[in-house]
């Protein structure tokens, strides 16, 4: 988004100028690490599958409030290749409410306009999990009113790894020199080749890190962090996150 200073420059002055009228306030792409579902149930003496449970439910709402307030792209952190290292019951747990999942809302992103799709290397899930999610994003492929990427089996490393594979092999075929490489060869070469640069990463729970989340895309994306935990994240933190990045000035290293 474009944002213009007032006269006085002062930081604390920035204008939106996407308006107050625009709920995205000018963001088009938003990502979230959806993060404390295991402390959420915690807190209320609950088991950490029921977190998990309450989280899909958080997912539900989200979307379609990313959806009604316009967004054009959700980028949701569901399954980290590094939560494999997680005990197989939870790992079961989550592959179960994730096969729940697509079943149960492929409907719903039919009617209202949602095109699934999947970043991560979700084709190492189990067999039946895949099929799933390629009938579900056949399904949806036309549709044109948001884009919700749901990352699973994801880490940026990984991703990064498939793409320098994916480039070096063209070159070992002859087909582009070295020197040739360019940034938009490596931005094509990743999961999110397709999507609008990031705007806004909002990540919950209080954590201030990334865990290996979107690590090229975040370059310049604006960063937004809650201590809510995930089952809690409704409409208005999501709304309270693009009000707050309404509010920043993004320069992209110029001045
Ligand atoms: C996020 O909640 C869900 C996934 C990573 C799948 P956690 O399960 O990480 O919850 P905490 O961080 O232990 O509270
Ligand atoms: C990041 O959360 C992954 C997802 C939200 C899917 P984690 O809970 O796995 O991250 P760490 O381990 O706290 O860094
Ligand atoms: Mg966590």
């Amino acid at each position: 988004m474009k944002l213009a200073r007032s006269k006085n420059g002062s930081a604390d002055s920035v204008q939106d100028t996407a308006g107050p009228s625009d709920p995205t306030h000018g963001a088009r792409h938003v990502a979230i690490i959806m993060d404390g579902n295991g402390r959420w149930a915690k807190r209320k003496h609950l088991p950490r599958a029921l977190g998990h449970k309450k989280g899909v439910e958080a997912v539900r709402n989200i979307v379609r409030a990313g959806g009604e307030l316009g967004l054009e792209v959700m980028t949701l952190y569901a399954f980290s290749s590094e939560n494999w290292n997680r005990p197989e019951e939870e790992v079961s747990d989550l592959m179960g409410l994730l096969r729940q999942y697509i079943q149960s809302d492929i409907e719903e992103f039919v009617e209202n306009g949602v095109r699934l799709k999947v970043i991560g290397n979700y084709r190492a899930l189990a067999s039946d999990i895949v099929a799933m999610i390629d009938n579900a994003i056949e399904r949806t492929a036309g549709n044109r009113k948001m884009t919700l990427a749901v990352a699973l089996n994801y880490g940026a490393q990984d991703e990064m790894l498939r793409a320098v594979r994916n480039i070096a092999s063209r070159v070992k075929a002859g087909e582009m020199e070295p020197e040739a490489i360019a940034l938009d060869d490596i931005a094509a070469a990743l999961d999110t080749a397709d999507l609008p640069p990031l705007d806004l990463l909002i990540r919950t729970s209080g954590e201030l890190r990334l865990s290996n989340f979107l690590l090229w895309q975040a370059a310049y994306a604006e960063l937004y962090f809650t201590e809510a935990l995930w089952p809690d994240f409704d409409r208005i933190e999501l709304e309270k996150a693009l009000q707050s990045f309404g509010h920043r000035e993004r320069r992209f290293g110029g001045r």
